[in-house]
């Protein structure tokens, strides 16, 4: 039987990043798993988040700061009625500026970051840049860790069109800035566009263009060559961290079919890359009584004896006393059975969802289950109230 607690796995790491399919709960697990550690494990606990629902940015609050790490007021913990042992941070990723602040490290002098930053190319190509964001993502965490200004760091994972792009990301820009096509690009600009316009190809695009935006590109990539081996290296060094002993990764999935299918897909992808998998996450999972045998005979003999049931309660009611009564005995037998016939079909979900988790449940030592709440998560009380499932 897997552990059903993430605290042990909390405890012994330094950077947990969830990741899973989108809108499967990330973003909330993460923020929830976050402020439990904060709570009881002490020290000082960041979360970075990607993308959160604005109220839960506000809850934590963020709608201010952005990029920059924030402590959550100790004022809501005890609002939410808990002391915490530690602090919780948080901080949003924010790819521009990111961006921004990985040129000013990496540009060889003032004058090379701020041409680069000036370029007009330079944010529409960043934004767009294959994986931009994935990329960016894993190097903001490399850069807080090496800080050592946190002693654990729970990481949200941006909703990828493919959950195991992030891991790839490191390498695939690493590759970019060795790429041949760099190489092409930067080629002394001068020489190149007279090449290109020997060619008629370039001509046209030169005139549709303007020969000022292949300028644009071909100083774009020459200043950005300047970065290249503190890309390079950064690159390696991102990729070390996740394989990393002290970093763990948390798969995060629903039970329906298609999230469990990617989780599976991404499990294998983190065993295929030797990065750890600490824990699944099964969220918005329905309660385990609805697999309940007795109540199985209960929601039958409803759907079955409604009309019997209604003629025998709705007098008893009556009599007892209680409330304005139940109405007409035929409405009530509709209800029964309507009752009986969805609780008879919420077990078939259940019984589903049950198989998909024994599946998802072999492939890791910790496996947490989160239930469906019937209320959106957008305060502290709320991500402590589901991260006590994660605590269990
Ligand atoms: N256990 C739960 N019960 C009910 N609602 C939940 C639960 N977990 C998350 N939610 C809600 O589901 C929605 C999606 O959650 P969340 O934003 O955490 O998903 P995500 O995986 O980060 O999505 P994305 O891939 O878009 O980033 C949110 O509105 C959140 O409040
Ligand atoms: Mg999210």
């Amino acid at each position: 039987m897997p552990g059903t607690s993430l605290e042990p796995l909390l405890a012994a790491r330094e950077i947990v990043i969830c990741c899973g399919s989108g809108g499967v709960g990330k973003t909330t697990t993460a923020a929830a798993a976050a402020a439990m550690a904060a709570a009881q494990l002490g020290g000082r606990v960041l979360v970075i988040t990607v993308d959160p629902a604005r109220r839960l940015a506000n809850a934590l609050g963020l709608e201010r700061f952005g990029n920059v790490e924030t402590q959550v007021p100790p004022e809501l913990f005890a609002e939410a009625g808990v002391e915490p042992r530690g602090e919780l941070w948080a901080a949003m990723l924010d790819t521009k500026r990111s961006w921004d602040e990985l040129v000013a490290v990496h540009a060889p002098d003032p004058g090379t970051r701020d041409a680069i930053l000036a370029n007009p190319l330079y944010e529409n190509i960043t934004s767009r840049f294959v994986q931009s964001h994935d990329y960016i993502a894993m190097e903001r965490l490399y850069e807080i860790h090496a800080s050592g200004r946190y002693d654990l760091i729970v990481v949200d994972t941006p909703p990828t069109r493919n959950a195991i792009d992030f891991l790839e990301a490191p390498e695939r820009m690493a590759d970019f800035f060795s790429s041949r096509l760099l190489r092409w690009l930067t080629v002394p600009s001068r020489s190149r566009v007279l090449t290109m316009a020997s060619k008629p190809f370039y001509t046209v695009a030169d005139r549709v263009l303007g020969s000022q935006f292949l300028q644009d590109i071909a100083e774009f990539f020459l200043l950005f060559q300047t970065m290249y081996d503190g890309f390079v290296e950064r690159a390696g060094a991102v990729t070390r961290t996740l394989a990393d002993k002290r970093t763990t990764f948390v798969v995060v999935s629903t039970l329906e079919a298609s999230p469990v299918r990617e989780a599976e897909f991404f499990i294998e992808a983190l065993r295929d890359r030797g990065f750890p998998l600490g824990a699944v996450v099964l969220n918005k999972v329905l309660p385990p009584w609805f697999l309940d045998k007795g109540a199985t005979r209960s929601a039958t003999g409803l759907r079955r004896d409604a009309e019997a049931l209604a003629d025998e309660l709705v007098p008893a009611v009556a009599a007892g006393g209680a409330g304005a009564g139940l109405g007409e005995p035929t409405q009530v037998a509709r209800v029964l059975a309507e009752v009986g016939e969805s609780y008879l079909n919420f077990q078939v979900v259940a019984a589903r969802e049950a198989e998909q988790r024994a599946e998802l449940a072999a492939h890791a030592d910790v496996v947490a289950t989160v239930p469906y709440a019937d209320h959106d998560i957008t305060d502290l009380a709320g991500l402590l109230e589901l991260g006590e499932s994660l605590w269990r």
